[in-house]
C-alpha cells in the first residue's frame, strides 16, 4: 500500500484507457491486495513506479485490470514484460486462459495484446452489475 499514492496517480494520467472507480480506492485497493498479491505487479526505475498491471485468479480464469506505464516510458518493452510476467504467475496456478477489457477507443492496447496472443471475444456481450 505504501506504493498506492504512486499507482494511483499512473491510473489518473494513463489516459482513457483506464476508468476510475470506486474500487480504486484505497480501502477497495487493499482488498485486491490481500487477495492477490502475487499478480498485483509494479514496475520501478530509480524507485519511482512507472508502471502497474493488476492480474486476478478466480479458479477458473485469469484477468488483467488497470494496465498502465507512465507516458514518458512507454514503447520499451515495460508493458509486455509486466504482462508476460502475471501471465506466466497465472500459468503457475493452473490458470488455462486469461481475459481483459479493452475499451473500443483504445486500438493502441488492442495492438499491443494481439501482438501477444490475445484474440477478440466476437460473439461475447460483457456485462456487470454493481453491488
Ligand atoms: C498499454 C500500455 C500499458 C503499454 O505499455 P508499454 O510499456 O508502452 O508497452 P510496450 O513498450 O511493451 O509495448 C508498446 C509498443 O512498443 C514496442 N516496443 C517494445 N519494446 C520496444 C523497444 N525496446 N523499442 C521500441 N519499441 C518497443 C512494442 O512492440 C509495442 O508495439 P505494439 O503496441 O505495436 O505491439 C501503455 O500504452 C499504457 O499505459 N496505455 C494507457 C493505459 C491503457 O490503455 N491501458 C490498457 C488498458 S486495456
Amino acid at each position: 500500500m505504501a506504493d498506492y499514492p504512486a499507482v494511483y496517480a499512473l491510473w489518473e494520467h494513463a489516459g482513457p484507457g483506464v476508468a476510475l472507480r470506486p474500487s480504486d480506492q484505497p480501502e477497495e485497493v487493499e482488498k485486491k491486495l490481500t487477495r492477490d498479491p502475487d499478480l498485483f505487479l509494479v514496475a520501478e526505475e530509480a524507485g519511482q513506479v512507472v508502471g502497474v498491471i493488476m492480474g486476478a485468479w478466480d479458479g477458473r480464469r485469469g484477468w488483467l485490470h488497470h494496465f498502465a506505464v507512465a507516458e514518458e516510458y512507454r514503447n520499451q518493452g515495460i508493458g509486455t514484460a509486466l504482462l508476460l510476467e502475471v501471465e506466466a504467475r497465472l500459468k503457475a496456478k493452473g490458470c488455462l486462459k486469461v481475459n481483459l477489457l479493452i475499451r473500443r477507443n483504445n486500438p493502441d492496447a488492442k495492438r499491443l495484446y494481439e501482438r501477444l496472443g490475445y484474440q477478440e471475444m466476437s460473439t461475447i456481450i460483457p456485462m456487470g452489475k454493481d453491488l
